[in-house]
């Protein structure tokens, strides 16, 4: 019996991934929520059903890559066991006609020290893509005697959960730009509701992401649950579409963040960060002017990098600009293609989930 599980921040040692795939992966179609979810101007409004074989098959050929490049670095990697996607969603509560994919396992699985816990997603099309992972944790379990294999409180995602007509495809930017200033968001605070791509972990702190996909009821349950950690809030008002923390601000090593430039944390949020010697530096500007068709995510999928340690980055092969400020920051950025599989729900960071870094809860804001 062996230690499996052990992650507690972003940039130590990596030792043990998942790595997503992209197998059958759907573009759901509507549901409360969603299309408040896609900007106004994606061409993804309107459409849904199974992703193109081709575009699955590129994915996958990147995904396998990325799996293999890790392996090249000492890192083991375990990939989920993919469902047949294309099928309804059926609760007491309600019913969605598909589900979407297990490419970005960061959404969905969040590992606190030796713990991992399942996130409850505010999609109702997400409800069971837990189950993709769960072959992989029952191994964890059977193997580490340490392994705390969790669930947060499954959400019922009844129509209560969401503010409906929230958004009118008529609402300027600016008012979307409000709203978050306001932190009045789409999801409501029926019950508690968080995706794990949110939470950013720093040893002894949780920096949480309040916004399309979380609550602040979330907050509240993190707060209970681990009495020994500090739960902070985030909250980036240039983000018209606040969803997921790791194309906003992204932590390089002990004393150094990345942050993107059009979502700046506020000074008041700052501080602790200031106060503590860190270093937040405005992350390079992305080489490209549009996402890859298809995608849910914004151009800043740039700065979604996978940090290996504190020296060695995985950063996408064509976001130059990036490399190059990794280079100037004294990192060393290893360029891996991955804009194919953008498309199944994010960058390189988001294809993976930790399980095994090395080091402990540090304190790093004494
Ligand atoms: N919602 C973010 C992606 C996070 C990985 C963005 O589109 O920039």
């Amino acid at each position: 019996m062996a230690k499996i599980v052990n992650s507690w921040n972003d940039f130590d040692p990596l030792k043990h991934v998942i790595v997503g795939r992209a197998d059958n992966s759907v573009i759901p179609n509507e549901e409360p929520a969603t299309s408040e979810k896609v900007p106004v101007d994606s061409e993804m409004r309107g459409m849904w059903g199974p992703r193109p074989l081709e575009t699955v098959e590129k994915a996958n050929a990147q995904l396998d890559n990325l799996a293999k490049v890790l392996e090249e670095h000492g890192v083991k990697v375990d990939r989920p066991t993919p469902l047949q996607w294309n099928q309804p969603v059926i609760t007491p509560d309600f019913r969605t006609d598909s589900m979407m994919t297990c490419m970005p396992p960061r959404d969905v699985l969040l590992t606190i020290g030796s713990e991992i816990i399942a996130a409850p997603m505010s999609f109702r099309c997400r409800y069971w893509e837990y189950l993709a992972y769960w072959p992989l944790l029952s191994q964890y379990f059977n193997e580490d005697p340490e392994f705390l294999w969790s669930q947060a409180p499954r959400p019922r995602l009844t129509d209560k959960s969401y503010k409906h007509n929230y958004y009118d495809e008529k609402i300027s930017l600016e008012e979307r730009l409000e709203r978050t200033a306001n932190k009045d968001f789409v999801t409501t605070e029926e019950e508690i509701l968080f995706d794990a791509a949110d939470v950013l972990r720093l040893g002894k702190d949780l920096f949480i992401q309040h916004g399309l996909t979380t609550n602040r009821k979330a907050m509240e349950w993190f707060k209970r649950k681990y009495p020994d950690l500090r739960i902070h809030a985030v909250n980036f008002p240039g983000d018209p579409y606040p969803i997921h923390i790791d194309a906003t601000f992204v932590p390089l090593r002990p004393g150094l963040i990345i942050n993107n430039p059009h979502r700046r944390l506020p000074e008041e949020q700052r501080k602790i960060f200031e106060a503590n010697d860190w270093e937040i530096v405005d992350a390079a500007m992305p080489a490209h002017e549009t996402p890859p068709p298809l995608c849910y995510s914004s151009v800043w999928l740039s700065m979604n990098c996978l940090v290996l340690d504190h020296k060695n980055v995985i950063v996408e092969a064509s976001e130059h600009n990036q490399l190059e400020q990794m280079d100037k920051l004294g990192m060393n950025p290893i360029p891996v293609p991955f804009r194919d599989a953008y498309a199944f729900g994010g960058a390189l960071h988001c294809a993976t989930a930790d399980v095994y870094r090395e080091g402990g809860c540090e304190d790093y804001f004494p």
